[in-house]
């Protein structure tokens, strides 16, 4: 059923959105991503982010132009350090394939690292406010991206664990995860000198809402001033319990589908799929945002 998003009057245009369910997420339908893009239609879109966390908008043709004009309307879009995967003539674009020269399957995933709950650009000073992944082509079975909650991940984290961790920062550090999850391709030297392992909250504020969540996943590596096992071993049991806890919205793709998430207040996965007879073609770009902060903190 769909619903219209309430608006007070003056405060933007109408979208045609239907919450998914489950309270995570909301789909849009008849977006015309041709048109020109108002100031107050762009205002109603970014409420609703907010408000949404995932949203998905389905049925349009998307060119690479106008995604990345789309994603410049949320703020400076990230040209990542992951240089191979620059496509579709833009810098700002990544492309998740899994097909070969030859344009056939070809048994490859193109980044394993994809498959374990993260957050996009969390090993950046700057970490990522919004990432925008367009379906190009989607296999039968499996290839979803499932998106974890993690405002609720926090508040239903037990007392004890949340006065455990309320203070502590990560460090989150690309070359770890990749060399984890993907090492056959590992980064560059120079790669690696331009994204230095950097600390951030475990608990953060969210700049736009003022609500506090779990700030963690795979790119995560230790925790700042603990020794390195037992912050390791800490790191891996809070994404664990987040998955677990937070709110879960499992999207299954249709073809020409855009789905733009919140990762300040979001982790999210790949799922597999038989990358030797189907096809996967994903084109995927990242708003970067701020630098995470806790604004409530015990100590302060
Ligand atoms: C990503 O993690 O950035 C991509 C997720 C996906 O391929 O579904």
């Amino acid at each position: 059923m769909s619903a219209v998003l309430p608006l007070p009057p003056g405060q933007g245009e109408r979208l045609d959105l239907r919450p998914l369910p489950g309270g995570l997420g909301a789909e849009i339908t008849g977006f015309d991503f041709g048109a020109p893009l108002s100031g107050e239609r762009f205002d109603t879109v970014h409420r609703a982010f907010l408000e949404w966390q995932v949203l998905v908008f389905s049925g349009d043709e998307v060119p690479p132009d106008r995604q990345v004009e789309f994603a410049r309307r949320f703020g400076e879009v990230q040209v990542h350090v992951m240089n191979q995967y620059h496509a579709d003539g833009f810098p700002e674009l990544y492309r998740l394939s899994n097909l070969g020269a030859d344009g056939n399957p070809s048994g490859r995933h193109p980044d394993r690292g994809t498959l374990a709950w993260h957050t996009d650009g969390s090993w950046q000073a700057r970490t990522g406010l919004a990432t925008m992944m367009y379906a190009m082509e989607i296999p039968a079975e499996g290839g979803e991206t499932w998106f974890c909650d993690m405002y609720s991940a926090l508040d239903r984290l037990p007392r004890g664990t949340r006065e455990r961790i309320e203070d502590l920062r990560a460090i989150h550090n690309l070359d770890f995860s990749r060399s984890r999850r993907h090492g056959e391709e590992p980064m560059t030297r120079e790669q690696r000198r331009q994204v230095p392992p950097v600390a951030h909250p475990v608990v953060r504020t969210h700049p736009e809402t003022g609500r506090d969540c779990l700030f963690l996943g795979d790119h995560a590596e230790t925790i700042e001033g603990m020794d390195y096992t037992a912050g390791r071993a800490l790191v891996d049991e809070l994404n664990e319990t987040a998955a677990r806890l937070g709110t879960v919205y499992r999207h299954r793709w249709r073809p020409r589908q855009l789905v733009v998430w919140d990762n300040r207040c979001l982790m999210h996965r790949a799922t597999a799929y038989d990358t030797a007879t189907e096809r996967r073609v994903i084109r995927r770009c990242t708003v970067l945002g701020d630098a995470p902060f806790r604004r409530r903190s015990r100590r302060s």
